[in-house]
């Protein structure tokens, strides 16, 4: 494997070298679309090998070995001799938590390895986006953020290189989809008496993601492709006609308007993850592996 200015290059017979960070939903569906180099029968040619998997929950990993063709040499439960495993791979994905961006992506990123991060809500935390960026222009790595379970980054990346006057996200979700939310408990909002819908909050991007913990993913996706978390608008809607998280994004600025809804089915494994957020990861490991790039 020869890395120059931070891309990976590989010879036609050599693989690219993964460990995996977080065995749940999203890291199971990544980790199978590796080892059997396909997802529901359509060929990936990812060309790609699963050195290593870490979760701290045992049990994670031993349910997804039990569901791959080759099990990966190096199984842990945490970080200890994170740098030797380190060592043994090109490319880390980290699909765990956000806690685990601070804990494997700062070290991988120091060892020259690229990463990809799917708890992309971390990336709002104080200083730690930026940090990432210092790291990975110092080593010569690449980072790389999955669209996730939001569409229409493609879009807000190409506008924001000129002038973008609005962003706002609205997602709606069956009331039920709230049950236990501290904020929505706090302003004695009876879930259950709502009959149409009804707007649980308003207001900056950063704000939200404080008060719905579980839309931090989507928020802070839209923020760091558009005009960050503070000019971000999101709004939160509980709606008894919804069936699924249903995210609608409206932008507007010197290029036009563009609005995208995107309706998401829940993945089987975690109904709080959209299916789409672990195909948007696997497609990414297809832009790495293919010369070819379509879409900004
Ligand atoms: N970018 C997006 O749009 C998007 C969408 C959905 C989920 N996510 C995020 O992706 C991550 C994974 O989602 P999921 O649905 O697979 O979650 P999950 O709960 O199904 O699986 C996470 C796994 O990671 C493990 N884990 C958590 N913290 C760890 C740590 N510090 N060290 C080792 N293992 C750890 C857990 O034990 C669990 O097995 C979450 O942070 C989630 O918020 C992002």
């Amino acid at each position: 494997m020869v890395k120059k200015r931070g891309m990976l290059k590989r010879r036609e017979e050599e693989k690219i070298r993964v460990g995996v960070v977080g065995c749940g939903a999203i890291g199971s569906e990544i980790c199978r679309a590796i080892d059997g180099d396909e997802v529901n029968g359509r060929e990936l040619g990812l060309g790609m090998e699963l050195k290593f998997l870490i979760d701290k929950h045992p049990g994670s990993i031993e349910e997804l070995c039990k569901r791959l063709g080759k099990k990966p040499e190096i199984i842990k439960s945490d970080s200890s001799e994170l740098a030797e495993i380190l060592a043994e791979v090109d490319l880390v994905i980290e699909c765990a938590s956000q806690a685990a961006v601070r804990e494997f992506v700062i070290p991988a990123l120091k060892k020259g390895k690229d990463v990809m991060i799917m708890s992309v809500g971390a990336l709002l935390e104080e200083g730690l986006f930026e940090e990432i960026g210092r790291k990975s222009k110092e080593k010569g790595c690449k980072v790389y953020i999955p669209s996730g379970a939001v569409a229409g980054i493609d879009g807000l990346k190409s506008g924001a290189v000129g002038w973008i006057h609005s962003v706002e996200l609205t997602t709606r979700k069956p009331p039920s989809g709230f049950e236990g939310n501290k904020y929505v408990k706090e302003r004695g909002i009876d879930l259950f008496s709502i009959k149409k819908e009804e707007m649980l909050f308003m207001g900056p991007a950063k704000e939200a993601v404080r008060h719905f913990p579980e839309n931090v993913n989507v928020a802070a996706s839209l923020s760091l492709a558009g005009i960050g978390a503070e000019a971000t608008r999101v709004k939160i809607v509980a709606d008894p006609s919804a069936v699924e998280n249903v995210h609608e994004i409206e932008a507007k600025g010197e290029f036009g308007k563009l609005f995208v809804r995107v309706e998401n089915v829940p993945s089987r494994a975690n109904p709080k993850t959209s299916y789409l957020a672990a195909l948007s990861a696997i497609a990414t490991l297809k832009g790495i592996s293919y010369p070819i790039r379509v879409g900004t």
